[in-house]
């Protein structure tokens, strides 16, 4: 088939420079999420009808060869809009019109309308809405047959009555199409071209409409503001989180989970909440995450637990680590098993061996750590020189004394300890203790400055 976005609408109640369609749902422009469940059909030929902001919108495709750029100049209209896309078009193919700004309808839904097309009917989406202000209307003659849409502009005050609404989305024959398409004029209150006027047109020449409706609702609003928007996100999340819930994930509050990605979760996982899940998140069996926590393209191993507020970003832990609260993994940042980090710790580029401990107040950047090491609060590896980044290595076995500074690059050995203020600015042996101190001294008799009157 043929799979026609349409995306040219201005967006004014955004009132934004950003094209509608790039304002995000989950992290995603809503065009994003359109084109990525037109490709899952495999169209023929995929357009996208674009107009104010065209040159963004090509953009953030840039990489994608699949797509067929169409440019409405002026919004005359949804037919218009379409009749634009025509000449790209695989005429042996029916044509199934998509918007740009919709983009929770889900393959279920079109997988059943398209199921219902054949060359010589029309298959119109449609929704019963409790309240169907907007939207047009759907009328139906005495025996039950679509006859026409109505725009709630146009419509007579028993039509406003009627519920039944177009979503917009719709599968018509490509010939029936293009010759309706020629036929369209804009003598209504909007004074554009409707696309909904094929309706009619195709009802009169007696071309069955056959009709059906999507799984939810939710699936077929669009956005017009942000208030709208901000519904569509959480309808999106509240999607994702039934679905991560019924496969055995404990989310603490449905509402209050974020995932702007692909989340995978083992067995018996539990998420508390305010939680953000962005890229590419895995989280083996018995993962705990604690509230407040924002994971970025991270692997988390089974049995690890997350306490409230970490920031992880592209990193990874082994089990049965304890990490937080307010712990930041930075890019490449790989904890191994049974690691813990603690409070106000940062980690950078770093890996840390199994059983290690960095507890309190840290920044490790650029460093192998071994297995069994114990980090003292207030360590700090100094791996930048202004210029140039420098490794820290520190062996097995090792002990770092609180508020140590680890001059990069710098090596410490197997076993060592490195005793507490010390600034190592040279490799240190093993089994040995290290360190750099200026002799303590106490002052006798000394006096309290006193404050002057
Ligand atoms: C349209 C339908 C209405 C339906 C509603 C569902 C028509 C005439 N009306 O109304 O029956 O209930 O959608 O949301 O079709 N667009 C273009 N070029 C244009 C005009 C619109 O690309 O010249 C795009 C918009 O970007 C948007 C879609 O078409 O993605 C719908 O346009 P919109 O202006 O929102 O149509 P509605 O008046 O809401
Ligand atoms: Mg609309």
């Amino acid at each position: 088939m043929n799979i026609v976005i349409l995306a040219a609408g201005k967006g004014v109640r955004m009132r934004s420079a950003l094209p509608k369609v790039l304002h995000p749902v989950a992290g995603q422009p809503m065009i994003a999420h359109v084109v990525s469940t037109a490709r899952q059909f495999s169209p023929a030929v995929l357009a996208v009808v674009h107009g104010h902001g065209g040159d963004l919108v090509i953009r953030h495709f840039s990489a994608d060869s699949d797509i067929q750029w169409v440019q409405q100049a002026e919004q005359l209209g949804t037919g218009h809009a379409v009749k634009q896309a025509l000449p790209v078009l695989d005429p042996n193919h029916p044509v199934l019109v998509l918007y740009g700004d919709v983009p929770g309808i889900s393959v279920e839904t079109l997988s059943r309308l398209l199921s219902s097309v054949s060359s010589d009917k029309i298959a119109l989406l449609t929704a019963n809405l409790s309240n169907p202000t907007g939207y047009g209307r759907i009328v139906r003659n005495e025996a039950g047959k679509v006859i026409a849409i109505v725009e709630e502009k146009d419509a007579a005050p028993e039509q406003k009555a009627i519920t039944e609404t177009n979503t917009g989305i719709l599968v018509v024959p490509y010939e029936k199409l293009a010759r309706w398409l020629a036929q369209l004029n804009n003598e209504n209150a909007q004074g554009e071209y409707y696309l909904t006027d094929i309706i009619a047109m195709a009802a009169n020449e007696g071309v069955e409409i056959v009709t059906a409706q999507p799984d939810d609702v939710s699936e077929i609003q669009g956005a017009n503001n942000f208030v709208q928007l901000a519904e569509l996100e959480r309808q999106h999340q509240r999607r994702v989180a039934e679905k991560l819930m019924a496969s055995g994930v404990r989310i603490v509050d449905p509402a209050r989970i974020d995932v702007r990605g692909t989340l995978v979760c083992g067995k018996d996982v539990s998420i508390d909440v305010g939680c953000i899940f962005e890229g590419n998140v895995t989280l083996d069996d018995n993962v705990s995450v604690g509230a407040y926590c924002v994971l970025r393209n991270v692997h988390v191993g089974a049995g690890t637990k997350m306490e409230p507020f970490c920031h992880l970003d592209d990193a990874s832990m082994g089990q049965n680590v304890k990490i937080g609260p307010y712990s930041r993994l930075r890019p490449g940042a790989e904890l191994a098993d049974e690691v813990h980090v603690g409070n106000f710790v940062e980690i950078k580029k770093a890996q840390v061996g199994d059983g290690s401990k960095v507890n309190h107040l840290t920044y490790i950047g650029d460093a192998t750590i071994g297995k069994r090491v114990n980090i003292g609060a207030g360590t700090i590896t100094c791996n930048y020189d202004g210029v140039n980044k420098h490794r820290t290595i520190i062996g097995d076995d090792v002990f770092i004394g609180s508020d140590t500074q680890l001059v990069a690059p710098v090596t410490v050995g197997n076993g060592a300890t490195i005793g507490a203020g010390t600034t190592l600015t040279k490799d240190a042996p093993e089994n040995a203790l290290t360190l750099s101190r200026s002799p303590q001294k106490s002052v006798q008799k000394w006096q309290r400055p006193v404050k002057k009157v």
